[in-house]
């Protein structure tokens, strides 16, 4: 039962991509598992970056991440965390693909208006970070049996 934590940032937020983004995760087949709109507090963000806090942009990330609501998922499926961030594309939409996320909807890195896991080490720890256990509903999507040929 893999799941990745996927969040609209503020940007895709303001710029109204969260639902092109939802879109794509439902349509892949992936089953979404939790979702809250909410506006993520200094603290949070800097346990969820807490990897960059060294680097030079790291300041202006938080900046930029508490500069609005955030739409923080979890999404579950096969192989989700790594097709996740392939659905995503390359962290600098400089280098992102077309048909990606990023590749069709932003121009620079520090404004790439979307978030995914990049381990299932750290998606569990995500998920753990931005939603409580009772906030992600179990439930068996009717089209599983068309999405998956064995028992997912
Ligand atoms: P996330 O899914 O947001 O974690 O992106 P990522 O895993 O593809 O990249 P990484 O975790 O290395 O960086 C986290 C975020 O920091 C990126 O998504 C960018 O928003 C921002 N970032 C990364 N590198 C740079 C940079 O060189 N300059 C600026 N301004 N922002 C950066
Ligand atoms: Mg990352």
């Amino acid at each position: 039962r893999e799941r990745t934590f996927i969040a609209v940032k503020p940007d895709g937020v303001h710029r109204h991509i969260i639902g092109d983004i939802i879109k794509r995760f439902e349509q892949k087949g992936f089953k979404l598992v939790a979702m809250k709109f909410t506006q993520a507090d200094d603290a949070l963000l800097q346990k969820h970056y807490s990897a960059l806090s060294k680097k030079p942009f790291f300041p202006d990330l938080i900046k930029y991440m508490s500069s609005g609501p955030v739409c923080a998922m979890v999404w579950e499926g096969l192989n989700v965390v790594k097709t996740g961030r392939t659905m995503l594309g390359a962290t600098n939409p400089m280098d992102s693909a077309p048909g990606t996320i990023r590749g069709d909807f932003c121009v620079q890195v520090g404004r790439n208006i979307c978030h995914g896991s990049d381990s299932v080490e750290s998606a569990n720890t995500e998920v753990a970070l931005w939603f409580k256990p009772a906030e992600l509903v179990n439930w068996d999507p009717v089209a599983k049996p068309w999405v998956y040929e064995d028992d997912f």
